[in-house]
């Protein structure tokens, strides 16, 4: 049993208000890595006297974080600041992608990029992988160990990045058969078909990409869409027949319920609907768009469409792992946007941050909530005491203004410890130990 002030989303802030639940003092019941019961702390208590409960009050318990779009090979290319995408694409991201083509290179930035996950408490995450299969199979038994829940593939791309990213159909559809062999289903492992973008790909491999979906029924599909205007035009004149962006997905059988399309920022409304309808996500990335200039994101179309959108920190694009300043860097977005905008408070970035991501990658039975059933991933938040954001959370008059001070003010700081299905995946050093109570 854990006890602790719990907040979660159960249901969609978007469409219901009072959709966040809050227990003050609260509790979670876990049996086998799944929550069995919650509620009230001295509710439970009373029909379970005999269990112990680990005491994490002085913070607050929140289901871990689902990143739906970050990439493997780009850690250490973070912070690279004032350039658009294509440039920054050719001057600062793909030369170092290119040096995950030798595998031990692969394998230590691996560790480097799953301990970034996990000390900010993301438990989820739909993960863009290396153009290298060698680098994947590195980094698949890297997340094996690592215990988080990790849909990723091998990136594909045949054309317009540097001669050492390049594959052919061939090789992507005998590459990604084996991949998705040796890891797909293997314990918290999914594989996910990644070409690139559209100005990456070429008709015939995008068909490849089609042909490894069709091995497996759940498998996913991710991808980059209408996120720069340049890479806008360049992908119109490589798809002359094409009617828009996410047409040239979709003339390949791309665009599905288990795709997530990352950005987003240019779309028509014709690409919208056909997102609804299909029930194909979007990966928001608010960080990565104000970091590139690749413009303001259209909360407020996408919702009346009905379109899936979720949050993704986009390393490293984006600027960092912090799901909480990607909800953080939404809100200011939409803000921004003024009347075209959508007020987002404390309960929508926390919906955004944990259950639209498991429902973008179609988990939501697993994970994105603390409903009894679901497993138990959580990030615990404990803000150290002689901080400004304890300050803010010790003043706080309601918990939602607690929660919009960990949005705002919250760190990897102040994560002090992960579980995904009950295991802990991460304790922060030097962090005092919770004693039973
Ligand atoms: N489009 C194609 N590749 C990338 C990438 O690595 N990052 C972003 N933000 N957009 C892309
Ligand atoms: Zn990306």
């Amino acid at each position: 049993m854990y006890r602790s002030t719990l907040m979660h989303t159960p249901g969609n802030p978007f469409l219901t208000p009072g959709a966040m639940q809050v227990e003050e003092d609260g509790a979670l019941l876990v049996t086998d890595g799944v929550i069995a019961a919650s509620g009230p702390y001295h509710t439970l208590r009373g029909s379970y006297p005999e269990v112990p409960a680990v005491d994490l009050r002085g913070g607050v318990l929140l289901p871990g974080f689902v990143d739906t779009h970050v990439h493997y090979p780009q850690v250490r290319v973070l912070g690279a600041l004032g350039m658009p995408l294509l440039d920054w694409l050719d001057h600062n991201t793909l030369p170092e992608e290119g040096r995950l083509a030798d595998a031990s290179y692969a394998r230590t930035v691996a560790h480097e990029f799953l301990h970034g996950l996990t000390a900010n408490g993301t438990t989820t995450a739909l993960v863009f992988g290396s153009h290298f299969a060698p680098a994947m199979d590195e980094f698949f038994g890297a997340a094996q160990a690592s215990g988080l829940r990790i849909i990723a593939g091998q990136v594909v791309s045949d054309r317009l990045l540097r001669p050492e990213l390049h594959t052919t159909p061939e090789q992507a559809y005998a590459e990604g058969r084996g991949l998705i062999g040796r890891w797909h289903g293997q314990g918290r492992l999914r594989y996910a078909v990644t070409p690139r973008f559209s100005l990456s790909a070429s008709e015939g491999l995008l068909e490849a990409c089609a042909a490894l979906l069709a091995l497996a029924p759940d498998l996913a599909l991710t991808s980059h869409i209408n996120e720069n205007s340049r890479e806008i035009d360049v992908v119109r004149n490589l798809f002359a027949g094409a009617r828009d962006y996410l047409d040239t997905y979709e003339r390949a059988g791309l665009v599905t319920s288990r795709s997530v399309l990352a950005h987003n920022v240019h779309p028509s409304d014709r690409e919208l609907e056909v997102m609804a309808g299909c029930g194909c996500a979007v990966a928001h990335c608010p960080c990565s768009n104000s970091a590139l200039g690749s413009g303001l994101f259209p909360l407020r179309r996408h919702l009346q469409a009905g379109v899936q959108v979720a949050l993704g920190t986009d390393v490293g694009a984006g600027s960092g792992f912090s799901m909480l300043k990607e909800g953080l860097q939404a809100s200011f977005v939409q803000q921004v946007l003024g009347e075209q905008g959508v007020t987002l408070g404390a309960a929508h970035l926390l919906y955004l941050a944990t259950r639209a991501g498991a429902e973008a990658l179609g988990v939501e039975a697993i994970t994105g909530d603390f409903t009894p059933g679901k497993a138990f991933d959580a990030v615990y938040l404990r803000p150290d005491d002689a901080g400004t954001l304890g300050t803010v959370v010790r003043h706080a008059e309601s918990p939602e203004r607690v929660l919009s001070a960990l949005f705002t003010l919250g760190s990897q700081a102040d994560v002090a410890r992960v579980w995904v299905a009950g295991d802990e995946v991460y304790a922060a050093p030097g962090r005092p130990r919770f004693n039973p109570v």
